[in-house]
C-alpha cells in the first residue's frame, strides 16, 4: 500500500490510503437480518455530522458538555497521571476538539490523530498546529481497526490512547472488550488509555437525551436513510419511517430504531427489502455503564482502573486505564 508523507509546519501527515470495506455488501447483510440493522458509522455523512454537532448543544443531551467540564476541571491531574512527554494517540480524532482542553497541561511529546477522512484530518491537524505551535502533530489517515501501525514509526515516549465521547458505548460489550485488548499491543506494557464513558442513570434523563423536544435526534436518526440511499443505491423514503429511542434496562443501552409507518418495500441495489407495518430498522446502541460494570469490562481486557473522574451528578465518567502486569 503506498504511503505518502508531507511536512507542513509542525505537522507530519501520513496517508495510508485506507480502503473502505465493501459498504454495499455490509449494508445488505444488516438489512437481511431478522432484526434489520445498520452500522451507526453511517450516521456521520456531512449532514449527519452537522446534526450530531447540534445534538451536542441540546439542553437534554448531557454527555458532551459534562465530559468537557470533567476534562477542563481535571486536566492537570490527568496530565500528572499520563506523565511528561507522552505520545497521545487519538483514534477517530475528527476535529480534535476535546484534546485542546488537555494539551497545555499535558505538553505531550507528540499528538497522533488518526482518522479515516484524509482531507478533514489534514485540515484539522493544520488548524491545531497553528493554535499550538509548540506541538508536534503526526496525523495518520488510516482505518484504526485495520493494522494502522504497520507503516508508522511514532516518536519515543509513553503511549496514551485518548478515546473520549463514550464512542465505546456504540460497541457490544464483547466487542468493546476485544477493542480494548487490541489497544494493549499499540501502547505496550507501560502505556495507558484515557477514555470517556457514559454512565447508567434514570430512564427519564436517558430517554430525554435521545428524544429531544426539538426533534434533532429524530432528524439525525432519519438522516441515516439518506446515507444508505447514497451508499447502497437504495430508495428509502424518510417520510414513511419514524424515530424511536428506548432505554433497554436489562442490557443497559439506549436503542435507536426507525419504525416503518406502513407495510412497504424498499429497493436496495438489485434487491428488494420488505418491512411490515411497525417493523424496525435498528440503527444504534449506546451502552451505559455502572462503575462496577466498566471495571469488569476493562479488567477482562487486561487493564486496571488507575483513576476515574466523574461530574458531581455522576452523569458521565473519564478514566485512566493502565495495562495490568501479569
Ligand atoms: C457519539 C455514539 C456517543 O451514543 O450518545 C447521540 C451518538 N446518538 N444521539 C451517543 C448519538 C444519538 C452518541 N455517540
Amino acid at each position: 500500500m503506498p504511503v505518502t508523507a508531507a511536512k507542513v509546519e509542525n505537522v507530519l501527515f501520513e496517508d495510508q490510503h485506507p480502503v473502505p470495506s465493501d459498504s454495499r455488501a455490509e449494508l445488505m447483510i444488516g438489512l437481511q437480518k431478522k432484526q434489520k440493522q445498520v452500522n451507526p458509522k453511517y450516521f456521520y455523512d456531512a449532514r449527519g455530522s452537522e446534526l450530531f454537532e447540534q445534538i451536542t448543544r441540546l439542553d437534554e443531551y448531557y454527555p458532551t458538555r459534562t465530559e468537557i467540564a470533567i476534562l477542563q476541571r481535571h486536566a492537570a491531574e490527568m496530565a500528572r497521571i499520563c506523565g511528561p512527554d507522552c505520545v497521545l494517540i487519538e483514534p477517530g480524532s475528527g476535529s480534535s476538539e476535546k484534546v485542546r482542553l488537555l494539551l497545555n497541561s499535558l505538553r505531550p511529546a507528540a499528538y497522533v490523530p488518526l482518522d479515516i477522512s484524509a482531507t478533514f484530518l489534514y485540515e484539522s491537524a493544520v488548524k491545531l498546529a497553528r493554535e499550538f505551535p509548540w506541538l508536534q502533530i503526526q496525523a495518520i489517515c488510516a482505518d484504526f481497526s485495520n493494522q494502522w501501525h504497520t507503516h508508522t514509526e511514532l516518536p519515543a515516549g509513553r503511549r496514551v490512547i485518548f478515546y473520549p465521547g463514550s464512542t465505546i458505548g456504540n460497541m457490544e460489550p464483547a466487542v468493546a472488550q476485544d477493542f480494548l485488548a487490541d489497544l494493549r499491543q499499540w501502547i505496550g506494557a507501560d502505556g495507558g488509555v484515557l477514555i470517556g464513558v457514559d454512565l447508567h442513570k434514570s430512564e427519564a434523563l436517558l430517554s430525554a437525551a435521545y428524544n429531544d423536544a426539538n426533534g434533532v435526534t429524530a432528524q439525525f436518526n432519519l438522516n441515516i436513510l439518506d446515507a444508505i440511499n447514497r451508499v447502497a443505491n437504495a430508495d428509502f423514503d424518510k417520510r414513511s419511517f419514524s424515530h424511536r429511542a428506548i432505554y433497554n434496562q436489562q442490557l443497559q443501552r439506549i436503542e435507536m430504531h426507525l419504525v416503518s409507518e406502513k407495510a412497504q418495500t424498499v429497493k436496495v441495489g438489485d434487491s428488494v427489502i420488505s418491512f411490515n407495518k411497525g417493523e424496525t430498522l435498528h440503527t444504534e446502541n449506546s451502552y451505559k455503564y455502572t462503575l462496577e460494570g466498566f471495571t469488569e469490562l476493562i479488567e477482562a481486557a487486561g487493564f486496571r482502573l488507575q483513576q476515574s473522574w466523574l461530574d458531581e451528578e455522576r452523569l458521565f465518567s473519564v478514566h485512566f486505564l493502565s495495562v495490568n502486569p501479569r
